[in-house]
């Protein structure tokens, strides 16, 4: 018995036609009208299902294999016979149905939709619904984009540790790592006999690879212990953290753009299904996101016309829950009108405010800014966060010491400006926050199969 795939079978149904094949899934839907029953199949290699028909006189054990259960697991054998007039191009006339394994009538996935609070209750069924099948597709396609991206372009991937004695972000949200029993204080006890963490970012250390390979990224989980009870803060996720050598903002800029044009185009392209269901089911403009990410420039501009633009719109009326003045951090909120209500496209913001950003970030010859970029989509707010780093050895040891952190921690760090420093750049792609604009889906716990957010360790 040699398996087909649904998605085969939708591919060229006519090729089918009269033969004989074997199907494999889980049955999303059974239903038993005494002599005929009807059985829709799922195998996950693509969104649809096949839908099965079975005949009291031609297969045994009739009875038993209507009753198999919703979500009951099944091999199915008969004949492809093509339905031009139905919904679906074509039906499989079974032969021989084989439960695999039976389902409950506990089952918790229905027929009808679910919220997806609901579905986050049960995530580790949830992969089985529609609206996951699709997520996930697109999650793994988009994930072989991002390395096609760069591998294309010469870029070497490079696999930075997870566990880090170095707070890249130097923001204190870190998860400690331990062996130490709790009440043993004596931390040269523990395994590392230093404090020890999970990375927050692969920055510092892909940056030493960036002076030696030129063009390299990351692509891997982070962590953040903030408390961020949001629907785009996850504590973990994955981030991907390009960093090129001889390259400056403007150039950096340009990777982030042709990144993300790349790897939508290639999920449109493996994914069309998906998106088209998704446009319908989940986010209405989705589909348009994409068309207009084929064409068009994103916009670039600094932060501190970002904030006269907003206090502009503050002044003929526009109501935001906090205020904006020149130095502050932007909310979400702002990011997303400058995106979706001016430009209505994709934004880079540029030249931040030092005080808000990173200690690596360039110093410009303002000597108040930074040569930062972060990229603000419609429907998320920030996507990516990036800068040019300071190579200069004398700027960035007064920055650190500004900053408060102490030099012998990062005593690997400023040698890569002392032994052949040069002008580099690099960005940090927040991939699950990709997923949410590349799915329309709005909740960062629906993109990733077992969120870990702030009080929710569930699975
Ligand atoms: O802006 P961030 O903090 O930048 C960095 O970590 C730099 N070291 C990156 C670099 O230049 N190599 O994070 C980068 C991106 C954000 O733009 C956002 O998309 C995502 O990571 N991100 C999160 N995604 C989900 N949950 C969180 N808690 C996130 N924090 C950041
Ligand atoms: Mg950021």
């Amino acid at each position: 018995m040699t398996r087909t795939y649904i998605k085969e079978l939708y591919v060229d149904p006519a090729a089918f036609s009269g033969r004989q094949v074997t199907v494999r899934g889980w049955a999303r839907t059974v239903r038993d009208g005494k002599n005929v029953g009807f059985i829709e199949l799922n195998d996950g290699a693509c969104q649809k299902n096949c839908q099965i028909v079975l005949s009291r006189g031609d297969v045994a054990e009739y009875d038993g294999i209507v009753h198999c259960g919703v979500g009951a697991a099944l091999t199915v054998s008969g004949e492809v016979v093509l339905t031009p007039e139905m919904r679906q191009p074509f039906e499989l006339h079974a032969a021989k149905v084989e439960v695999d394994g039976a389902s409950l009538p506990s089952y918790p996935l229905q027929k009808k939709r679910h919220s997806p609070e609901f579905l986050r209750e049960i995530a580790h069924l949830r992969p089985r619904t529609n609206l996951f099948g699709a997520v996930f597709r697109i999650r793994s396609q988009a994930a072989f984009a991002i390395h096609k991206f760069f591998n294309e372009r010469g870029f070497v991937y490079v696999h930075t540790p997870i566990i880090t004695g170095s707070d890249c972000e130097g923001a204190g949200a870190m998860f400690r790592v331990t062996t130490l029993e709790p009440g043993e204080k004596d931390i040269t006890k523990d395994f590392f006999g230093k404090r020890a963490a999970l990375t927050v970012s692969g920055q510092l250390d892909v940056e030493t690879f960036a002076m030696a390979f030129s063009n390299v990224y990351t692509f891997g989980p982070t962590f953040r212990a903030e408390n961020s009870n949001t629907a785009r803060h996850a504590a973990e996720f994955w981030m991907i953290e390009p960093e090129m050598a001889f390259c400056d903002l403007s150039g950096d800029m340009d990777v982030a753009e042709a990144m993300v044009k790349s790897v939508a185009e290639y999920v449109h392209e493996t994914c069309a299904y998906e998106v088209d269901f998704l446009t319908e089911r989940v986010c209405p403009e989705l589909n348009a996101r994409f068309e207009a990410l084929k064409g068009g420039e994103f916009v670039r501009l600094t932060y501190t016309r970002a904030v006269e633009i907003l206090k502009d719109a503050v002044a003929a009326g526009k109501k935001f829950e906090y205020p904006v003045e020149w130095g502050c951090d932007l909310q979400s909120e702002h990011e997303r009108y400058l995106t979706e209500t001016v430009y209505k496209k994709p934004v880079f913001l540029t030249d931040y405010p030092k005080g808000i950003k990173a200690f690596y970030m360039r110093l410009n010859d303002d000597g108040k800014t930074v040569a930062a970029a972060d990229l603000l989509v419609p429907g998320i707010g920030e996507l990516i966060g990036g800068s040019q780093r300071e190579e200069r050895l004398d700027v960035l040891e007064a920055r650190m010491a500004e900053c408060g952190l102490k030099a012998e921690d990062y005593g690997f760090y400023t040698d890569l400006r002392k032994y052949g420093g040069c002008v580099h750049s690099g960005f940090g792609l927040g991939f699950e926050r990709l997923i949410m604009y590349l799915t329309g889906v709005a909740n960062i716990r629906d993109v990733i199969p077992f969120p870990r957010t702030v009080g929710n360790l569930e699975f």
